[in-house]
């Protein structure tokens, strides 16, 4: 596969509400970020994939945008941005914008227009239809509960939001709605930046019939109507060939419910659509028949098979992102390691997952510091617009209350927006105000001022990563070959390009557990890359007795 400077890059998610506040407000801003750059170049990442930072009325935290052209009041102006791009620039690292063109907000001009008449020309900007029999034109549930459809009054239709009632769906069906987002893309690029993060983008083409799915009650969910819809790959391939095709950018697409055979032709480097998807296979692997709210404990088998489907299926066809969290996902550590005894152990296990498979990892704010998930005690301290609705659905459906906080424990989304931890000062020295949502009260001794200063810590196990695969072309290109497939325990692979091979070694949980390389793999010499425990002499490493969360990378020479 053809080498590109994206590939060879590591990039860091920044949630800008709350990675920090510079004004006292209490919200994260741009002059934060950009008093906070040295620390992301010590740390070595390529790329900054900034969220929304559009004006937009926060409904669902700067997804729901009311002007794809300004910045939000609250985050600075479109001039603290441009000294966000130099200053990035200036460190040799890149930044890309959040794309979130599924939907609009309901404040933004277009929509204000669309809803004023049937004849109106922003009307088709948009997907209205008539009600039926009194009631939604469908059945189909929001993501963010109830109807996917509002009734509005002034012109006695429904819109369609597959969001929260104020991010109306975008018609992509209409040319001139293409060529406006067309156009503010390039606006955008003209300005510098070097790619785009695609919001939900595989959402963007609906089936025209729009057909109800269930069984005459209720809301349910009508994916097979919307994901990757008939002219989803016209569409990119449009965007491609007029806006994408003259930059030398990278593009992740942000794609719901993809197989690699999907994804595939997202990604397939002869297809010029995107570069990279965001799959949720691995996200799912601990939610129940009902979904994500039904929380079921995950099993590394199951993690396993996901990564390897990845790995091999899209190998020699397009590339791979790697990510355990995000800011709609709890923390990778509380998820997938332990975030009490081996707090530091299972994090740097696995961090070393993640950057040495095949692929671009993302690395989401805090999670090189370990942070963890949070538990509020009220629901009150909560701000995230998907826990709301789901809380006041299930407590008026009767659920109980505790079950309920349980599950949003376990998989709210607020677990990754609380500010990012600095210091051990107050608030985690992220505002000297009050903070929008509060902090995790474990920023006295989980924090970046700790981590920067201590040479063992995950920080700087990240650095050494980071490193890693800057020096050896193999972690990115390399094919994949999982070890020990039915182990419950040891998730172990070799990678290979050419004559380079590496061999990593993870134990995924808290017991000792013991590694033995029974495939026939032909090697000389070996060298240990990395580890996250202190290892004596230079064993022979058929066998290795694994310490809990013990992760081990060597480079085998032939
Ligand atoms: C995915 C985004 O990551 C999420 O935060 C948002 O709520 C939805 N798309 C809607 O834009």
């Amino acid at each position: 596969m053809a080498n590109k400077w994206w590939k060879e890059s590591v990039v860091y998610q920044i949630y800008p509400r709350s990675f920090m506040d510079s004004n006292g407000d209490g919200i994260g801003d741009i002059p934060g970020i950009i008093a906070r750059l040295d620390y992301l170049k010590l740390l070595g990442v390529d790329v900054i994939w900034l969220c929304p930072v559009y004006e937009s009325p926060n409904d669902d935290n700067g997804y729901d945008i009311s002007n794809y052209q300004s910045i939000m009041k609250e985050f600075g102006t479109i001039g603290d941005w441009e000294r966000l791009l130099a200053e990035i620039h200036s460190r040799g690292m890149k930044l890309i914008m959040d794309l979130v063109v599924n939907h609009s907000s309901d404040e933004h001009a277009w929509f204000a227009e669309s809803r004023k008449s049937k004849d109106n020309p922003y009307r088709d900007y948009y997907i209205w239809r008539p009600g039926k029999s009194g009631r939604e034109p469908n059945d189909w549930g929001s993501f963010f509960s109830g109807s996917a459809w509002q009734y509005d009054e002034g012109t006695d239709e429904y819109f369609l939001h597959l969001f929260s009632k104020k991010q109306p769906d975008l018609n992509w069906d209409n040319p001139k709605l293409r060529r406006e987002v067309y156009e503010m893309m390039t606006w955008w690029l003209d300005k510098g930046i070097d790619g785009f993060r695609m919001d939900v983008i595989n959402l963007i083409s609906k089936a025209p019939q729009m057909p109800s799915v269930g069984d005459g009650k209720g809301y349910h969910f009508g994916g097979e109507h919307f994901m990757n819809g008939p002219r989803v790959h016209e569409y990119l391939q449009e965007m491609n060939r007029e806006v994408l095709s003259k930059y030398d950018v990278m593009t992740v697409g942000e794609t719901i419910g993809v197989t690699p055979e999907e994804a595939a032709l997202y990604v397939g480097e002869d297809r010029h659509e995107l570069n990279m998807v965001f799959h949720f296979e691995l996200m799912d692997v601990d939610s129940g028949p009902r979904g994500k709210w039904d929380v079921k404990p995950w099993e590394l088998r199951d993690i396993k098979r996901i990564i390897a489907k990845w790995q091999t299926g899209l190998e020699g066809k397009g590339w791979n992102s790697l990510y355990l969290n995000n800011h709609d996902q709890p923390r990778m550590l509380s998820r997938f390691g332990d975030d009490t005894i081996y707090h530091k152990e299972s994090a740097k296990m696995l961090a070393t997952l993640l950057h040495t498979l095949q692929g671009t990892p993302y690395i989401y704010q805090g999670e090189e510091l370990g942070m963890t998930n949070v538990k509020f005690a009220s629901i009150d301290d909560y701000r995230d617009i998907e826990t709301l609705n789901m809380y006041n659905e299930y407590v008026a459906a009767g659920q109980d209350v505790d079950a309920v906080m349980n599950a949003i424990y376990v998989k709210g989304r607020d677990n990754g927006r609380t500010p990012m931890q600095w210091d051990g000062t107050a608030h985690a020295g992220f505002t000297t105000g009050t903070p929008w949502i509060a902090v995790n009260p474990n920023y006295a001794h989980i924090n970046a001022e700790q981590a920067v200063s201590d040479p063992d810590s995950i920080f700087h196990y990240y650095r050494q990563l980071i490193a890693i695969r800057r020096a050896h072309n193999v972690t990115g290109y390399a094919s994949f070959r999982l070890l020990m497939e039915e182990d419950e325990r040891i998730f172990a692979y070799v990678r290979t390009r050419g004559e380079e091979q590496l061999l990593v070694v993870l134990n995924f949980f808290g017991e000792p557990a013991l590694f033995q390389l029974q495939e026939d793999i032909a090697f000389g010499r070996h060298e240990l890359l990395i580890c996250n425990y202190e290892v004596s002499g230079n064993p022979d490493i058929r066998t290795i007795a694994l310490r809990p969360y013990e992760a081990r990378v060597y480079k085998l020479q032939r």
